[in-house]
């Protein structure tokens, strides 16, 4: 059933994954904490937590979603070994409660990536300044109406894609577009690298400064691991369904997890260089894409004649549109894939993907404004949007991923684990020994340092 139902090739299966790891913490989140956190030194530590914690979770899931065939609260539940244990299905309704709330916020954050893309195809920001750049933000962002509609058309795009179905929406949507956003990104980083003063951006992202990387640091480096990789909340879990059985699962993790770092990598060389080079502040924090690269793409813009930086401007805004579609739908698919099983019999698939839809649009919408005209409405001080922020990056995904790892290790039993990474025997898996040991202790030990220290840091 499975087999049917699921991604039809090793390639649809990687596209679908590497569309939905490469997203808005990608481009947007990443380059900005890594030169934030001292550039080089940073990297080496996101390294070691992107292929050793966050590849184990990635196998953790498509093993739990492929043994399975199903969506992360029955995955849970198929997997227990007694009646008792099957209170671990509330560790799958944790997920799909996380990965409801994450799109939520990827949603408005990608209205504002399509209104700029909007935006910049008819050339509104040239001739603004930078005072004028964020002022004009300041006023978009708060806004009621504007954000709502781009989030609306963005998510009708999500929909229509997942209305499509796994093999025919989004299995063909992403074959076409991550081929698609890599040449827009090399596009934009060989413009980037070839300006000049370029080299103190490459300085800025790839120099190694210790002195920088505090405690903090290190734990953002390993929140950015679990966040890029889709990892935590169980979307894997329902891609790892999608799998073809004769997947190696190992190999499928490592070209996802090598594809999203080097994207993640690319970003910040189509970002930085081009930001020193025009004169431009590095340590925009989150502003960095909508406040500070139109000011840089601005300068591209000779005084008369084609308006070439607002053109790369474009470039760029559409390749963050691409990356947040096609991780916006795994996430969209997740909640739709659920509801499929829960009423299972007839297919029910354009019922849910619009009901999920009008409610996800609900709910953004509302956190939407609650950076603007409700703003006056907070929770512990935060408003809306700023406490779901937390919520999801802080408490949720840290929590959900250490509910994955102690239950595959400590829970499932260790010979269905090992029959289905090694194919039913029929592939050799010699490092069988070390993986159950980053998940049994590594893992754990790591999520509830990140835990615990979040928490504490936050009170
Ligand atoms: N990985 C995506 C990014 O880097 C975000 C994302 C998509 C995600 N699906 C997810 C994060 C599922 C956690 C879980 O932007």
């Amino acid at each position: 059933m499975s087999e049917s139902k699921g991604f039809s090739s090793s390639f649809g299966a990687i596209a679908a994954a590497v569309g939905s790891a490469v997203g808005l913490g990608n481009i947007w989140r990443f380059p900005y904490i890594c030169g934030q956190y001292g550039g080089g030194a940073f990297l080496l530590v996101y390294l070691c937590f992107v292929f050793f914690i966050g590849m184990a979770l990635m196998i953790t899931e498509f093993v739990m979603g492929r043994r399975t065939g199903r969506t992360p609260i029955f995955a849970y539940e198929s997997l227990v070994q007694s009646p008792k244990q099957r209170l671990w299905r509330y560790a799958g309704l944790l997920g799909l409660v996380t990965s409801f709330l994450i799109l939520a916020l990827y949603l408005v954050i990608s209205g504002w990536t399509t209104n700029y893309f909007a935006e910049s195809l008819v050339g509104a920001h040239i001739g603004l300044d930078s005072v004028a750049i964020s002022d004009h933000f300041d006023f978009f962002s708060t806004s009621a109406l504007r954000p709502i509609v781009f989030i609306a058309v963005f998510l009708l795009i999500t929909g229509a894609v997942i209305l499509g179905g796994v093999q025919k929406g989004i299995e063909r949507v992403s074959k076409i577009l991550m081929p698609v956003l890599v040449v827009l990104l090399v596009v934009l980083c060989v413009r980037s690298a070839t300006l000049p003063g370029a080299s103190a951006g490459f300085a800025y992202l790839f120099k190694p400064d210790f002195t920088q990387l505090t405690g903090q640091g290190v734990l953002a480096a390993l929140g950015q691991a679990l966040f890029s990789l889709s990892v935590g909340m169980g979307v894997m879990i329902v891609y790892g369904s999608y799998l073809p059985k004769d997947d190696n699962l190992l190999k499928t993790s490592i070209w996802i997890t090598v594809c999203d770092t080097l994207i993640a990598i690319l970003a910040g060389i189509a970002i930085f260089p081009a930001v020193f080079a025009s004169g431009q502040d590095p340590a925009g924090g989150p502003g960095l894409v909508f406040m500070t690269l139109p000011v840089v793409f601005n300068s591209m813009n000779p005084a008369d004649g084609l308006p070439i930086g607002t053109i790369f401007e474009s470039i760029f805004f559409l390749l963050l549109v691409i990356a947040a579609l096609t991780s916006a739908i795994s996430l969209l698919e997740a909640q739709v894939a659920w509801g499929e099983e829960y009423k299972k019999g007839k297919s029910q698939r354009t019922r849910n993907t619009i009901v999920i839809c009008l409610l996800m649009l609900a709910l953004s919408a509302i956190l939407s404004l609650s950076n603007g005209v409700c703003g006056n409405f907070t929770i512990g001080g935060k408003s809306l949007f700023a406490f779901v922020d937390q919520l999801n990056s802080i408490y949720l995904p840290p929590l959900c991923s250490l509910c994955a790892v102690i239950f595959l290790g400590w829970v499932v039993d260790k010979e269905a684990i090992r029959d289905e990474l090694s194919n039913h025997g029929t592939i050799a898996i010699p490092w069988f020994k070390g993986f159950l040991f980053l998940v049994r202790f590594v893992a754990p030990l790591a999520l509830i340092i990140v835990l615990v220290t979040g928490i504490v840091n936050s009170l």
